[in-house]
């Protein structure tokens, strides 16, 4: 095997250990190999001609460096960086920093070497009005980055115009130029408008990359900076997958892989997608991969404009919490998924069990064992138990999680998505469907222009007594 920091595991999809109805065999793999090297290439000729921007975001040497230097000032001022933003504006950044900073990093002033991070991914008032409360008194300690590519989306809008009237409040006019980044559109959309006319520093959400795309791009950057993760280990570790996803060649090819094999099992029936990660750090990274996965294949219509109606559900489990929740339906529920482990061969750090007492010498065999041992032995139960019910097993083994792995994790994911959209033969880089719940939203809160979607909403939007108990 070469030295890469992750690797995929496939053979658990395999007939060989499934059986045929189930498992893919190996003439299934050669077929599967002729249809998806032709689309490797295609993707590499797309990725040429401009067309798939994020592809080339770990090659981008101004970024980082733009990043580097802000958040070195930030590190300097402030003692909180607060992200507003949703889907893919917040999703990458909770996922860095799950992965690659430790459990308690906002709890324990010893367990971080940066400032606290927040990232606010909703509009509940419950939740905001907490935190507005903690942060009142901290606002000139607290650096706010609004993420926004499009400016319009109304919860992240909405948070910054309580934050904004809060920062005037408190800290006068000027406030906003210290204590608030916007990045957004280099050129246009209303938060470039708001950022230009305020004066706040900006980075820029590069062109042509769509939301669930643009973690390695400033989106993601700079929480990752500002809290100390090495930005240049995980932009390394992506063009060191890049250069593993360009291959032509099928089975060197692990975006390749892992795109048939999801490709070939839905259309075996195995429609939905469960990604568990043996790995508490890497519970957020299950999450960032549902939206790029959901919003990206959930599609009704293919590239010829014909109704198809396609899409893996991804569904997310954490091992080994949720083998007390899920493994019951997963086992013995309908044999409709596609179970990929992540799992992680050496933790960073480890924790050795004590020893039983004389009373229960039933718990001696945990007694001195390094705890990365028992999760590892029960991923290894959990997919051993699914494979006796004939279910299909992937994993994505990670050496160790660094920025390196997570750099070659997100690559790998993302280009693994573009190539499902061209065997599914949809546009994986659009979502008309979220679109249509934005502007609805809109409508509903009385935005000027709305009136017509509004009135089409009213028998949604009044509840029908009678059928209210
Ligand atoms: O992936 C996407 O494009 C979406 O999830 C967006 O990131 C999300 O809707 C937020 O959009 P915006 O960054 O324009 O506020």
């Amino acid at each position: 095997m070469t030295q890469h920091n992750i690797h995929v595991y496939y053979k658990n999809v395999s007939s060989e250990m499934i059986g045929p109805e189930h498992g893919i065999s190996r003439a299934q793999f050669e077929q599967l190999a002729r249809q998806t090297s032709p689309l490797i290439a295609e993707l590499n000729r797309q990725r040429d001609s401009g067309q798939t921007a994020y592809r080339d975001l770990p090659y981008n040497t101004h970024y980082p460096e733009q990043v580097k230097t802000m958040a070195a000032q930030i590190r300097n001022d402030c003692e909180n960086f607060v992200v507003l933003g949703i889907g893919g504006s917040a999703l990458g950044n909770i996922a860095l920093q799950s992965a690659l900073n430790p459990a308690l990093y906002n709890w324990d002033d010893g367990q971080r070497s940066g400032p606290r991070l927040f990232v606010f991914d909703n509009v509940d008032p419950h939740q905001f009005g907490s935190f507005l409360d903690w942060v009142g008194d901290r606002l000139d300690k607290t650096v706010f980055n609004v993420i926004s590519k499009s400016g319009r989306t109304a919860e992240t809008a909405a948070q910054m115009l309580v934050i904004f009237e809060m920062i005037r409040q408190k800290l006068g006019p000027d406030g906003l130029k210290k204590q608030v980044i916007a990045t957004t559109d280099a050129t246009s959309g209303t938060l470039r408008k708001i950022a230009d006319a305020a004066a706040l520093r900006t980075l820029e959400v590069p062109d042509g990359v769509g939301g669930r795309f643009s973690v390695l791009s400033p989106v993601g950057l700079l929480s990752a900076a500002v809290c100390g993760i090495d930005i240049d280990a995980l932009l390394a570790g992506a063009r060191a997958m890049d250069q593993r996803c360009k291959t032509e060649a099928f089975f060197e090819n692990p975006a390749a892989l892992n795109a048939a094999i999801n490709w070939h099992l839905y259309n075996r029936g195995k429609h939905i997608s469960v990604m568990m990660p043996y790995s508490h750090s890497l519970k957020d990274m299950a999450d960032w991969y549902r939206q790029l996965w959901a919003e990206s294949l959930g599609k009704s219509h293919d590239l010829q404009g014909g109704e198809v109606f396609v899409g893996p559900t991804p569904v997310n489990a954490l091992g080994t919490t949720d083998q007390h929740s899920q493994v019951q339906l997963y086992r013995q529920g309908p044999n409709n998924k596609l179970f990929t482990f992540l799992q992680v061969k050496t933790f960073n750090r480890d924790v050795v069990i004590g020893p039983a007492p004389e009373t229960a010498p039933e718990l001696g065999y945990l007694a001195g064992q390094p705890m990365s041992r028992l999760l590892n032995a029960e991923k290894t139960a959990t997919e051993y138990a699914l494979l006796s019910d004939k279910r299909p097993c992937l994993t994505v083994l990670f050496d160790t999680i660094d920025a390196a792995a997570a750099g070659q994790f997100i690559y790998l994911y993302e280009v693994t998505t573009s190539l499902a959209g061209l065997l599914f033969n949809i546009n994986a880089y659009d979502q008309p469907a979220v679109e249509l719940g934005k502007d609805a939203t809109f409508a509903l809160m009385d935005k000027p222009g709305s009136e017509a979607l509004a009135e089409k909403i009213r028998p949604v939007e009044r509840m029908d007594e009678a059928f209210l108990i």
